[in-house]
């Protein structure tokens, strides 16, 4: 059989210089929009004094509430536009949550949207929504400035259709590197983690609508989620899933943090008074509201005294109960105030009472512009032996195969799923792989027609080149080995679809992808591979292929970021937030825990989740504890696939000259871009503790990406928090450093720290 070569190229189009990628925030975006002063209120509504903090105004107004009013405020309306044939009120805005506002007050409704890589299900209402690239991509940029882009495009297409509060903002630590929710979380890291959504939430807000926080906390996989009890100590909580939030909370104040389904430590998560009260709003002094997760209340009195303040979707135990709870006592009214000061206060903090949503048309191309700069700072190049990447005009005959890359790329499912321009009538059908019209194919096609005509790369003379363009579908073994056998390269994407309410019983990439990739690294030794994956997986190949692109899922302006870097227009490679393991046999837990074929599916809402076999299992955080992902290969001595923080680049840096300031507040050094290629470095810092922590592994505590000419050298300064040395006590309650010496290192990987000094450090 031949092969059907899709593009001849041979004309002469734009030409232009390599790019070095793109570090800086939008400007537009960056900084927060300013309310205009209003002067002294609405008439009889003196609350709406702007000049006015937003506690007062909030005191103000919940005076003048009656008892109904505001238990109508902390709770929904059911299920609305979620569930066919539910109960939708005049006002709703078809999104996730509704909340009825106060007309006469002048209190607006609260439309709440799902927004976790873009705005969910705005194809019920025939609206656009941009597809970013998954949050995890976005970590792997390790750049806050990208972070607060992300998130002000969500917060701007948000507003654009009248919503005024995202529900996004997942920060859950990846414990479970097989969790099918991953795409929507950040890292493994905490203080990664919750550096970028913490940055991620502040540019929601940015654009006036409210910021969320979620799942809170140890919600680390999808099997088992609506009960399982999630077990850990309490200071290896604290120093791994709530310092992730602790930080993302702090740098964000967000209005809302969602409380999870899971149990912690015996408790529900939405009920939960060590996490909730004590240190959510004791510990951090959270001033927003803390809402559950949907259908994740468990219970009237016990919750709100726990610190529950919103119950969502319904109205089932905040709605009627909670208002009998009250008048009986059982609740004080005084803690219902304070319920709805949470609430009230953060919609005028965040400027939904002042500077609500005026309704626009998002902007597609925007949109897509910010996805592709995002994605192309995402990317990681994890293999490129032999310098096969860049493309260059002399791989004439390119086999691209797989992964649906004539079409586009793929992205994650569940509440975190966008709806694909031209999809389904009536939006994605939850369980269903949704692939967005960014092919990169014919991307790939425009960036060698562009290189053949501008002979970028050395070949003799320049000039002009046919190029030719093949793809197979990578579907039949045979003939997409014989697609790569007759090209110079062989380009295969391979894809890995991740969805809430499933983890995946393996590393392994799904459908026989392996054996694609090893049938065409067989039939052409220059085979790169594109991964389109949720989070970690296996690569049994990896020593038969020359290049290894982690593209994650990629978002809208995906397939011309993937044809931009695999041709060296872009040289912002990000690295990896998360470890890659060589196999389940290195995790904590070889198997997801209580995964089993009754069990796999129970994280989805709906019936599913109330099957007895679901209820009651522990998932034993405390075999790990504090060594999540990189500490725990460390401590264990393993060889992990890819370390944390690992990524190539098409250029290289040296690291020198390393100097610590008084009390390790900071440490500087200096990098050099040392090839011939200018790019992007990202430079981590980590800390070894005292041996008397018990902690005998290195925390990254601080992170700087720069971007550096070729030859270039910059002196990088990189501020190290007080708390990112301190271990939590249990005892005092609080954190706290130990006097000894601490072990600094810097370098461009967990796994390659060229500069290391040792520094005496106080208590602290
Ligand atoms: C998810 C949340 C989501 C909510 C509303 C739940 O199933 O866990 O992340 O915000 O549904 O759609």
């Amino acid at each position: 059989m031949s092969v059907r070569w899709v593009a001849k190229i041979s004309l002469a189009i734009g030409c232009g210089l390599v790019g070095m990628g793109w570090t800086g925030a939008a400007s537009a975006q960056s900084e927060a929009k300013q309310i205009p002063p209003q002067a002294g209120g609405k008439g009889n509504m003196p609350w709406m004094n702007t000049a006015l903090d937003a506690d007062t105004r909030a005191d103000m107004m919940i005076r003048q509430m009656t008892l109904d009013e505001k238990i109508q405020l902390v709770h929904g309306i059911g299920w609305g536009p979620l569930r066919p044939g539910a109960y939708v009120p005049p006002g709703d805005n078809g999104g996730a949550g509704f909340v009825a506002g106060i007309p006469r007050l002048g209190l607006p409704n609260l439309n709440l949207a799902d927004s976790a890589v873009g705005v969910r299900m705005a194809a019920l209402d025939s609206r656009y929504a941009t597809l970013l690239p998954s949050v995890l991509g976005m970590a792997s940029s390790w750049n806050p400035k990208l972070a607060f882009l992300y998130g002000s495009v969500i917060g701007r297409e948000l507003r654009a259709q009248g919503f005024n509060m995202s529900i996004g903002g997942g920060v859950d630590l990846i414990r479970e590197p097989r969790n099918g929710r991953n795409f929507e979380y950040a890292s493994e890291d905490p203080v990664l983690a919750g550096t970028m959504v913490g940055k991620l939430a502040m540019g929601v807000q940015s654009n006036h609508v409210m910021g969320d926080i979620k799942h809170y906390v140890l919600n680390d996989q999808e099997t088992g989620r609506n009960t399982y009890n999630a077990v850990l100590n309490r200071r290896a909580m604290q120093e791994t899933d709530l310092l992730a939030f602790q930080i993302a909370i702090r740098m964000a104040q967000p209005a809302g943090v969602m409380c999870s389904y899971n149990r912690v430590n015996g408790d529900f998560a939405c009920e939960n008074q060590y996490t909730l009260n004590d240190v959510l709003k004791k510990q951090w002094g959270f001033k927003g509201f803390v809402l559950s997760d949907w259908e994740a209340t468990h219970s009237t009195v016990k919750a709100a005294l726990a610190g529950l303040d919103m119950e969502q979707p319904g109205d089932q135990y905040f709605g009627a109960p909670l208002k009998q709870a009250v008048q009986d006592g059982q609740v004080p009214l005084a803690r219902l105030d304070d319920m709805v000061h949470r609430i009230v206060r953060s919609m005028i903090a965040d400027g939904v009472v002042d500077d609500p949503p005026v309704r626009s048309v998002v902007n597609p191309f925007q949109g897509r512009n910010d996805a592709q700069k995002i994605e192309e700072s995402s990317m990681v190049l994890l293999k490129n032996q032999d310098g096969i990447l860049p493309l260059r005009a002399g791989d004439r005959k390119i086999a691209v195969i797989g992964g649906k890359a004539d079409f586009g790329v793929i992205s994650g499912g569940g509440s975190g799923q966008v709806d694909a321009p031209g999809g389904r009538p009536g939006g994605s059908q939850w369980g269903d792989p949704v692939y967005f019209p960014s092919s990169p194919l014919r991307y790939i096609t425009q960036q060698a027609e562009r290189q053949a005509n501008c002979g970028v790369d050395a070949v003799a003379g320049g000039g002009v080149h046919a190029v030719k363009i093949s793809f197979d579908p990578g579907t039949n073994l045979a003939q997409a080995a014989q697609a790569a056998a007759q090209a110079n390269v062989a380009v295969v994407f391979v894809t890995q679809w991740m969805s809430e309410g499933m983890d995946r019983p393996s590393l392994s990439l799904p459908d026989n992808q392996d054996a694609l990739v090893e049938a065409v690294a067989k039939a052409n030794p220059n085979t790169v591979v594109v991964l389109e994956t949720g989070g970690p997986v296996t690569m049994p190949w990896r020593d038969q292929v020359k290049g290894i692109v982690e593209a994650w899922f990629p978002g809208i302006g995906g397939g011309q970021a993937i044809a931009a870097a695999l041709y060296g227009r872009v040289n912002a490679w990000g690295k990896l937030p998360v470890t890659f393991p060589a196999g389940e046999a290195q995790l904590p837990h070889p198997q997801v825990t209580g995964l089993t074929s009754k069990t796999g599916n129970n994280g989805m809402n709906g019936g599913a989740h109330h099957a007895k076999e679901a209820r009651n299992f522990t998932v034993d955080y405390n075999v790990e504890g504090m060594e999540v992902g990189y500490k725990w290969f460390q401590v264990k001595q393993e060889t992990p696939l890819y370390p944390f923080g690992y990524g190539l680049s098409y250029t290289r840096f040296g690291y020198s000259a390393l100097d610590v300031a008084p009390d390790a507040q900071s440490v500087s050094f200096e990098v050099t871009n040392t090839g011939a290629r200018g790019g992007d470095e990202i430079a981590e810092v980590y800390a070894t503790l005292p041996a008397s922590s018990g902690e005998p592994f290195r925390r990254l505590v601080g992170f700087a990406r720069v971007s550096l000419k070729a030859g270039a050298s910059q002196r990088v300064t990189v501020p190290i928090r007080p708390l990112y040395l301190k271990i939590f006590s249990t005892k005092k309650n609080d954190w706290e450093r130990l006097p000894g010496e601490y072990i600094l290192e810097v370098g461009g990987s967990s796994a390659d720290l060229p500069l290391r000094t040792k520094v005496q450090l106080a208590a602290q």
